[in-house]
């Protein structure tokens, strides 16, 4: 833990990065919105904010969550909280600023790589609480140590305090939901269990609830409790809230257990603290599966200091795993902690694991979301990567289409007309094949949703062939139910409307997918998409060039949308930047595009997602014309998006605009802004206001969005330039020209690449001279050594 402002960076007036840019320091609850931490192992997850609020969940956290709370961002006043009482005095506080908010002598928060640590000093009693979850249990872990800072002795207790939930969230009648719930006590392990015998499914008759919650969910302490209680009613009192709770006037808690009460889980323990003298009390929360875990045993495994200590330890080990495979070492900081530590973990916890955050809680995978966001264990652990795309390609149907979402417990979820979600499993398919040339992939039986077991080359191709068949007659991919932009919910549901995007983004994929075919012997295939290919880009440039920019698409009525005709959205980005990114667009048009894209979009805090935002809602466009303007994906800056932009301006040959896009989203750098921003510097924001909204530059939607691993590889791939190919890693950066140069250490194919590049002509760009393990090399493109050792590559810019 780094706590020397000496070494602050990117400090603001609430918080700061440690040196090594691995922990965010929080130095108030005042933050100007949230800033929380989302720890996920997997499988139990956790959130919880500077303020010490938050909830907990197994397996997922909208159908399965473990205790209560509601989204409500200024209030953050749901959470699992300890008190803490002078038994002199009756004076009383909590080990986090939620939920008494007492003065306090000290108050820092400090968020980590799969743990948080409350600082937090009142009455001369320091309290650090660490909280994480165990990397291979669905356990939850509260290190509390309380230490006198006082002259005199002091006899304390502590008392923690969570409501249950245990099933679907929100579970808003709760009248209802409490007639399932029954908690016990197991004193001899000074726990509280809770159980619950309905959860939100239908049964295998497809009636509606009459199934079992099979989980046992418990709270327990490492030291003998003095009382405990179940019932929200006598722990709080009548009316009461949890800032001043009935308990809290009590010398001990009521033991009121059983079927009849509103449940909760408070254990109370005592703590007696001579001056100067520390203890240090664990609290676990967890929720047993049935069958196939033991409450009782995960108890005595976890609750103890010592196994607490031990597990912090599997922590840092177990998220090393994911970050420490890839390090970049460059002249921005900003750049260097978001891309080394928290793009990754924010990818990983929150997107893929946790899939729940502050400004939304996912009950399911989306198709293209969680697919797009597997990318980032390429370097680290591929084979979760290829787990991610066998696990989409199951769910497609025969027809090629595939479900929009599904729910990750169960699964099921909508089919839709949506046009770009299939293609997105073999756009990721390239990625992972140039990543580890693992060919046998292709060959992995996946059934489809409707259908027997087919190889996923099978599934990939049908993907491609249901978007063949969908075609205007100008030979322009139909928009459908949208396309990547979901609030264009209305642009061609007749299936006439025309999306552009989706031109370039198969146009794109057709590039990677016919040598494939070609390389599986489906030379028929390969002949059918050369043909589509060339006939995408011929109507492309026919239909989809508005005179200055690309237009993005038309409506059922033939309407243009992002054309020049357009008095709202008359300038989109997507289909201009990839335009350049998917080289559908000849040099001219694509310097054109991006020119247009510099002139009317990038602002400020980066490239609005389209300009200007429409400002009353269009029946023939959808839900994106119904947000306020200037907010997500109406005239805001859309991050997931942004980083696209990063990638076509290298495309174009402008590093310069390339990294000026970046570094106005990258957030470390909106901390000389906060105030304004107002959302946490250290992981990304979904989006921020663009210049139509009164908060120009507020960030929001932050942990839970697809901009994360985007912002890593469009750094990595793109400005740095060190992009895996089949037959190699090529080395390829668009740096800044005024950087000496920078150093990137990576794993590819089994063998570790330390690659550092120097810029001595301040160029920034073209690769003048490489060598590999001291002898020249020629080319930009390193070999594939596959063989464990560590080899060192210089490369000279010029
Ligand atoms: C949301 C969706 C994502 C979509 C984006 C743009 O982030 O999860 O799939 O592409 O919005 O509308």
């Amino acid at each position: 833990m780094t706590e020397s402002p000496m070494t602050a960076k990117f400090a603001n007036p609430y918080g700061y990065f440690s040196d090594d840019g691995r922990e965010y320091v929080i130095t108030t609850p005042h933050t100007p919105r949230p800033w929380g931490n989302i720890i996920s192992n997997g499988d139990y997850g956790m959130m919880v904010s500077q303020t010490g609020s938050g909830y907990s969940w197994r397996g997922n956290a909208g159908q399965n969550r473990i205790t209560r709370a509601f989204q409500d961002l200024v209030r953050d006043n749901w959470g699992k909280y300890f008190y803490i009482r002078d038994l002199e005095t009756g004076a009383f506080w909590s080990a986090t600023y939620k939920p008494v908010m007492a003065p306090y002598e000290r108050y820092t928060v400090v968020h980590g790589l799969g743990y948080s640590r409350f600082i937090h000093q009142v009455q001369g009693i320091e309290s650090v609480l660490t909280v994480f979850v165990a990397p291979e249990d669905p356990v939850e872990l509260f290190h509390l140590t309380l230490t006198n800072r006082s002259a005199r002795p002091r006899r304390l207790d502590v008392t923690s305090y969570l409501e249950w939930l245990l099933g679907f969230a929100p579970d808003e009648h709760r009248e209802f939901h409490k007639l399932f719930i029954e908690t016990a006590a197991d004193v001899g392990r000074h726990a509280l269990l809770a159980r619950k015998c309905l959860w939100g499914f239908p049964d295998e008759h497809g009636r509606h609830n009459n199934v079992d919650w099979p989980y046992t969910a418990f709270m327990a302490a490492s030291v003998p409790l003095k009382s405990f209680d179940g019932d929200k009613e006598s722990f709080l009192g009548l009316y009461q809230t949890d800032d001043r709770p009935r308990a809290m006037s009590q010398p001990q808690l009521a033991g009121r257990i059983g079927r009849f009460g509103d449940a909760i889980a408070a254990l109370q323990v005592e703590v007696y603290l001579a001056p100067g003298e520390a203890r240090t009390v664990v609290f676990t929360l967890g929720a047993a599966e049935d069958g196939r875990e033991d409450a009782a045993a995960l108890i005595e495994r976890y609750t103890s200091p010592e196994a607490a200590a031990q597990t912090l330890e599997a922590v840092h080990r177990f998220w090393a795993r994911f970050v420490d495979t890839e390090r970049v070492e460059t002249p921005d900081d900003a750049l260097n902690f978001m891309t080394n530590y928290w793009a990754k973990y924010q990818a990983i916890s929150c997107r893929l694991w946790g899939k729940s955050a502050f400004y939304q809680v996912s009950a399911g995978y989306g198709f293209r979301d969680q697919l797009q966001d597997s990318q980032i264990f390429l370097v680290s652990e591929p084979a979760y990567t290829r787990r991610q795309l066998l696990l989409h390609a199951g769910q497609q149907f025969v027809e090629g289409d595939v479900l929009h979402w599904w729910f990750s417990i169960r699964g099921g979820g909508p089919r839709t007309n949506c046009s770009d979600d299939l293609l997105w499993l073999p756009f990721i398919l390239d990625a992972y094949l140039k990543e580890t040339a693992d060919y046998s992939i292709l060959d992995e039986p996946v059934p489809y949703l409707n259908g027997p077991a087919a190889p996923l080359y099978d599934h990939c191709k049908r993907a491609i062939e249901r978007s063949f068949s969908r075609f205007s007659p100008r030979g322009i991919p139909l928009m459908g139910d949208h396309d990547w932009n979901d609030g264009l919910s209305a642009v061609g549901t007749l299936l006439k409307g025309e999306s552009f995007w989706v031109a370039e983004f198969l146009y794109t994929i057709l590039g990677s997918f016919i040598p494939l075919a070609q390389r599986r012997g489906d030379g028929r295939f390969a002949r059918k998409c050369e043909e589509v290919r060339i006939s995408l880009k011929e109507a492309m440039n026919r239909f989809g060039w508005d005179g200055a920019w690309f237009l993005q698409a038309t409506t059922d009525d033939g309407l243009p949308l992002g054309s020049h005709q357009n008095d709202e959205g008359k300038i989109f980005l997507m289909p201009n930047i990839w335009a350049v990114i998917s080289g559908i667009a000849d040099d001219d048009r694509s310097q054109a595009a991006m020119a247009a894209v510099t002139e009317h979009l990038l602002k400020d805090y980066g490239p609005l997602l389209n300009y200007p935002a429409f400002t009353r809602p269009r029946r023939d466009i959808g839900y994106v014309t119904r947000y306020a303007p200037g907010l997500r994906e109406n005239g805001g800056v859309y991050t997931h998006a942004a980083t696209w932009a990063v990638w076509a301006y290298v495309l174009i040959g402008r590093p310069d605009l390339a990294y000026e896009a970046y570094r106005r989203i990258c957030p470390p750098n909106r901390s000389a802004d906060i105030e304004t921003y107002k959302a946490e510097p250290y992981v990304t924001a979904g989006n921020s206001d663009g210049p139509q909204s009164p908060f120009y530059g507020r960030g929001g939607w932050t942990w839970y969005t697809g901009s994360a691993q985007w912002l890593h590889r469009v750094a990595t791939h793109w400005i740095l330039g060190v992009r895996p190919q089949e037959d190699g890693l090529l080395v390829d950066p668009a740096i800044p020209a005024d950087w000496p140069g920078f150093k990137i250490t990576r794993r590819f194919r089994g063998a570790t690449y330390v690659i550092e590049v120097e810029n001595p002509n301040r160029v920034g760009r073209g690769v003048a001279n490489v060598t590999v393990d001291g002898r020249p090399h020629a080319g930009n493109l390193l070999p594939v050594f596959a063989d464990g050792a560590v080899h060192q590559v210089k490369v000279i810019l010029g």
